[in-house]
Order: structure tokens, then C-alpha cells, then sequence
């Protein structure tokens, strides 16, 4: 169709609410590797693996093999009956998340997952009121909308109640107006401040993503999660964490709260666990998943394509080494984005771990360049590259590539930036 038919399609046929990237947009036919490629041939590299979702590759032979092998042979029977598959991941999951992290549930997306997790916690705590950080996201779904901390993404004007946000660990733009470390974590002791002001003292559960994607790559001091956790500990509320955008060796280990020793009650995990397949679970501590006992399915959730996907993908992740790349690739990605924020006035911030990077891009002090931030995802993507935004004002370059990348791949991303970054600063 080409670009331009489909537009016009999209604005006939499509919901209004679904936007997309570009003032140009592009139409991507083919994926292979880092690679995509447009109607008209043309390749670019992708940083952005589908906002974190293609960690193997795009199309990785061994993953499409087994996918269309599963297709050919039993596609779809429903989680009633019993299937090899579902098993079989469940058990693998068991075994790669962190602490005693053992029973999945299945469904077919993050904000499923959020929703169910929710479920769980309220099911095993008695307890229905939650907490949130400000900045996170959590999905589409009315409960997921509701516990969602970006104003952009809370569309629905009566969210759900119950629901308490605490300010997070933003420490480029401190929601306490502090320092760190002189701050001493008054953001995570505002945990229990909240919870002794805005809430019965009966709170379920505290939802955070370790590293906030959609909020700009928000990362966290290392202490901050374990602090939250003995807070939640105090007042026998669970620990949720959703590594539905950091998970799968992304960040240079499976999950990232890795990165900071802290043992959540559940996990929440989609996108990069079936490589581009639909894909969703919770899985919990036997204690708590334990107490999920009325009946709980989803037609789709569980079948045995995304199960053999979500099986494919992580062997690929691991025979292929991928989270030692993304450690490896991630911190000399690192390292060059500050330095070139030594040149660019624009950069204000680096943050993030392994291949989840973020730049937020500041004028005029610390005022969000998001006109800019848009101009320089589209001259990036006119020189064949394709990275991402977020952030609650839009201003915020997300370098999130699919782990397979190398150092020249890198060092292609970071040339073109450079010139980008000084066109749009009118050097
Ligand atoms: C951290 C996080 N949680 C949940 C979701 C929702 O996932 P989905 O779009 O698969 O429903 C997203 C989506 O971007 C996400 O980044």
C-alpha cells in the first residue's frame, strides 16, 4: 500500500486514539535481526525493538522454526484441557526469576498481567487498596489506567479507587525537590507515609516497575527498592513488580530488580517474552499464588504458540548470550551518551542499565525539549535509524535495541545522533 494509503485507511477505519511516531511516517515490511526494512527497501536499525519487545531479533530463525512448527501442529485448545507447553514455561520462569518466584498465571499482554496481579494480591492479602508510583505505567486495562502515573496515559476521567501514588525516584527531577544521596531516600520513606496518611494502613500491594520505561527511563538509586521493600514488609503489604518493559536480559540480567538484590512477592512480564508473539503472566511466591483458588482462565492465555515462543525465546537469550551483550554494549553505550551530553547542551540527563537507556533532552536549563526530542527522532529515522521517546512530557530518547546489536551498531547510532543533536541545536 505504501505510506500514504495507509494513513488514509487509518484514519478512515482506525480508532482515533492510536497514534504513531513521525510527521513521515514509514511503512516497515520486513524485520530481520536489527534490522527493518520499509516499503521501498530501505533498511534501518532499530533501537527501539517495538517499545522493548523484540529482544531476540526481529524474526530469529530458530524462534520463527519452532513457532511454525507449534502452528502446524496444535495451535490452540483452550487451558481447560492439558498441553505440554504451559507447563513446561511456567517451569522455566520458576527457574530464571529471582527468590522463590514459582507459579505462573498466563494471559496474553502486560496490562493483563498487572490487572491479574492486582487480583492476586488482593486475593492472597485480603486487602484492596493499592499503591503506585507516580510516573509509572501499567496499561490499558480500567484498573491498569487507574494505577497509571502519566497523566497522558489516565484516559478515562473516574479511575478506580483505593489507589494511592507515592512520588518516585526521579532524581533528575525530584519530587521532593532534594538531593541525592543527601535526600537520605525521602522518596521511598514516603512509602510509609503514605500509606499511615492516604490509606487505611490495609494496603495489598505496591506496584513499581524497577526502571520506569514509559516515565523516561526512570532509574532508581541502588537502595531504593530495598527500602520500599522493608517499608512494605512493616505494613504487610506485597511487593508487585513489573518487568513487563525491563525484563528478558534487557537491563543485563533476566529481570531488573536483579540489579539491587530485592525478592518481589510477584512479577508481572509481556512483551520480550515472546519475541513479537502476544504474550502475558504474573507469577508469584508459592504462599501468595496459593490463595488464587476460585476459577480464573483466559481462552488465549497459556496456548501453545506463545508458550513454544516464550519457551524459543528464552533459550535463544541464553544460548546467544544476550543479557552479557546488553551488559556489555549497554555500558559503553552509557558511557558515550554522557559524553556526548558534555557536547550538547540539549542532553540533559543519561540514565538506565545495560540496553535500556534514556536521554532527556533539556532546554533553557531543565525545560522539556519535546519539539526537539520529535525533530531529532525524525532525522534519525530520515538517516536510517530508529529510536524511541517517553517520558511525561515527551522529551526523553529511549535507546532500547534488540539485544543482538554489536559495537558497530552502536557506534553508527551514536554517529548519527552526534550531527542530528547539532542540526537540531542549530550549531
Ligand atoms: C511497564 C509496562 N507495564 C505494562 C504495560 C502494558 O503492556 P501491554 O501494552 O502489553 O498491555 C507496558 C506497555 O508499554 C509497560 O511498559
Amino acid at each position: 500500500m505504501g505510506p500514504g494509503e495507509i494513513l488514509d485507511k487509518k484514519r478512515e477505519f482506525i480508532i482515533p486514539c492510536l497514534n504513531h511516531f513521525y510527521q513521515e511516517p514509514v511503512q516497515f515490511v520486513r524485520g530481520r535481526g536489527q534490522y527493518l526494512y520499509d516499503s521501498n527497501g530501505r533498511q534501518y536499525l532499530d533501537f527501539f525493538a517495538g517499545v522493548s519487545v523484540i529482544n531476540a531479533g526481529h524474526c530469529h530463525p530458530e524462534i520463527t522454526a519452532r513457532i511454525c512448527d507449534q502452528v502446524q501442529t496444535l495451535q490452540h485448545v483452550c487451558n481447560i484441557y492439558l498441553t505440554q507447553p504451559i507447563v513446561e514455561l511456567a517451569e522455566r520462569l520458576a527457574g530464571i526469576t529471582p527468590g522463590r518466584l514459582q507459579k505462573s498465571f498466563f494471559c496474553n499482554s502486560g496490562s493483563e498481567a498487572n490487572d491479574g496481579a492486582v487480583l492476586l494480591a488482593r486475593a492472597a492479602t485480603g486487602r484492596s487498596e493499592l499503591l503506585a508510583l507516580q510516573d509509572g505505567l501499567c496499561g490499558r486495562t480500567y484498573l491498569g489506567m487507574s494505577l497509571t502515573g502519566l497523566g497522558m496515559w489516565r484516559t478515562d476521567p473516574n479511575p478506580a479507587g483505593g489507589i494511592s501514588f507515592v512520588p518516585n525516584a526521579y532524581c533528575y527531577r525530584c519530587p521532593l525537590n532534594l538531593n541525592y544521596p543527601g535526600c537520605d531516600l525521602a522518596c521511598a520513606e514516603a512509602v510509609a507515609q503514605v500509606i499511615e496518611t492516604a490509606t487505611s494502613g490495609g494496603v495489598a500491594a505496591l506496584i513499581a516497575e524497577p526502571i520506569q520505561g514509559n516515565g523516561g527511563i526512570i532509574t532508581p538509586p541502588p537502595e531504593y527498592f530495598r527500602r520500599v521493600k522493608e517499608i512494605l514488609n512493616k505494613y504487610g503489604a506485597l511487593l508487585i513488580i513489573d518487568e513487563v518493559q525491563s525484563g528478558f536480559g534487557r537491563t543485563g540480567k533476566w529481570f531488573a530488580i536483579e540489579h539491587w538484590g530485592v525478592e518481589p512477592e510477584i512479577m508481572t512480564v509481556a512483551k520480550a517474552l515472546g519475541n513479537g508473539v502476544p504474550i502475558g503472566a504474573f507469577i508469584a511466591v508459592p504462599e501468595v499464588a496459593d490463595r488464587y483458588t476460585r476459577p480464573g482462565s483466559s481462552t488465549l492465555g497459556g496456548n501453545p504458540v506463545s508458550m513454544t515462543a516464550g519457551l524459543a525465546t528464552l533459550d535463544v537469550i541464553e544460548k546467544e548470550r544476550l543479557a552479557e551483550n546488553a551488559a556489555e554494549l549497554g555500558a559503553s553505550l552509557k558511557g558515550q551518551l554522557l559524553e556526548l551530553k558534555d557536547r550538547h547542551p540539549l542532553i540533559g540527563d543519561v540514565r538506565g542499565l545495560g540496553l535500556m537507556l534514556g536521554a532527556e533532552l533539556v532546554k533553557n536549563g531543565q525545560e522539556p525539549a519535546a519539539t526537539e526530542t520529535d525533530r531529532v527522532l525524525e532525522l534519525m529515522k530520515n538517516r536510517g535509524i530508529i529510536i524511541g521517546k517517553n517520558g511525561r512530557s515527551r522529551n526523553v530518547l529511549a535507546f532500547q535495541p534488540p539485544l543482538v546489536i554489536d559495537g558497530g551498531d552502536v557506534l553508527e547510532m551514536l554517529r548519527q545522533l552526534d550531527d542530528v543533536l547539532t542540526e537540531v541545536e542549530g550549531k
